[in-house]
């Protein structure tokens, strides 16, 4: 199988193109992006061909890419609210222009597309797990940017659906639900907000700064360790008995829910285990901060996002394993060994 990943370089795609190498010797990967420092480990590899391109400009380079494989996972988009509410346009320009391109081709040339979805696209659901089939799409007013990412996101995953009813089009489109590990952020960049908490949280720790209770930071997120989510692609990407076919799945971790007030008090103490950052681990304080002062008034928040994972674990036999300490445990040794 020839398996074509827009955005290898990124925290997705090159844990996947990793574990794909590793466990599967009969797949090629065509790996796409524009930097490769993620993934110096994998160039030269069997199986494994890297081209550096720009899916924003360089059109020939990504069709041409799309004709000649099997499967294309379109990988490559901005997926940090700070980005949402201070670049909004880069975000609708990459998330939903550039890969709207690519799945477009993917219906012209028969291919099948694996699609990155999001938690995101729930938004503010009241549910108390959010289920594929039913759970509605709750955003907020235009003025509040942070749903750019999240319309962004639902307006493929409708084009996705209606391109499957109107041209046949073969699709599995995935949920990340705060997918966190190695490779996710680099936490050596000290600017505020330019991270996802926990590797906001790690990053300040580094810096010796404090750690920022946003709102409150009483909402709450189920953290889902990255081999956990690669495993769920792989199964995906094997389509046994054509289970993955048309359908959406969340993959997330409902165990492993915790708020962001927790997730702060439990990073401070484990990173006391680790002599690169001990000492700054003692001194630095959890402080409260508003969202308006943090990222901006154009930021609106998720209070509570638990998935329903039961249609990943009928249809594709997948269960997350990686509980909430384990995946810190080891997130916390990649950044601070
Ligand atoms: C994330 C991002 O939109 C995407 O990475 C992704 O699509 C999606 O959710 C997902 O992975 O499921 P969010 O969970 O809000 O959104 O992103 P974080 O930046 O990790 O923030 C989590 C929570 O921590 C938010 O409530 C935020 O306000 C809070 N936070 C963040 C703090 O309290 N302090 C900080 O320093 C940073």
């Amino acid at each position: 199988m020839n398996i074509l990943i827009i955005g290898a370089g990124g925290f997705i795609g090159s844990n996947l193109s990793e574990a794909i190498l590793n466990q599967r010797k009969d797949w090629n990967i065509t790996a796409i992006d524009i930097s490769s420092a993620k993934i110096q480990s994998l160039l030269g590899r069997p199986n494994f061909n890297f081209i550096q391109s720009d899916i924003l400009t360089d059109f020939d380079v990504v069709e041409n890419a799309v004709r000649n494989c099997n499967v294309v996972l379109p990988l490559a988009a901005i997926a940090s609210p700070l980005m949402y509410v201070q670049d909004p346009m880069k975000v609708f320009e990459l998330d939903f222009e550039a890969n709207l391109r690519i799945v477009k081709s993917a219906a012209q040339y028969k291919k099948r597309v694996i699609f990155p979805s999001t938690s995101e696209v729930y938004g503010m659901c009241a549910d108390e797990a959010f289920d594929e089939e039913n759970s509605c799409c709750v955003t907020g007013p235009i003025c509040k940017q942070r749903w750019i990412y999240s319309c962004s996101k639902q307006m493929m995953d409708r084009v996705i659906y209606a391109l499957g009813i109107r041209d046949g089009l073969d699709y599995t489109l995935f949920r990340p639900f705060n997918w966190i590990g190695p490779k996710l952020d680099d936490i050596t960049n000290p600017q505020y907000g330019s991270s996802r908490v926990v590797t906001q949280f790690l990053s300040n720790i580094l810096h010796g700064r404090d750690l920022n209770l946003v709102d409150g930071g009483n909402q709450v997120r189920c953290f889902t360790y990255i081999s956990d989510g690669v495993d769920a692609l792989i199964k995906i990407i094997e389509n046994n008995k054509n289970s993955a076919f048309r359908q959406i799945f969340n993959i997330g971790n409902p165990k492993n829910e915790m708020s962001i007030r927790d997730l702060a008090h439990k990073i401070k103490d484990l990173a006391l285990n680790y002599d690169k950052v001990k000492e700054n681990a003692m001194n630095v304080k959890i402080v409260d901060v508003s969202s308006g002062n943090y990222y901006g008034d154009a930021y609106q928040d998720v209070n509570k996002r638990v998935p329903s994972v039961a249609k990943a674990e009928s249809l594709l036999g997948w269960t997350p394993s990686v509980n909430m300490d384990e995946l810190l445990a080891n997130t916390m040794s990649f950044y601070f060994k």
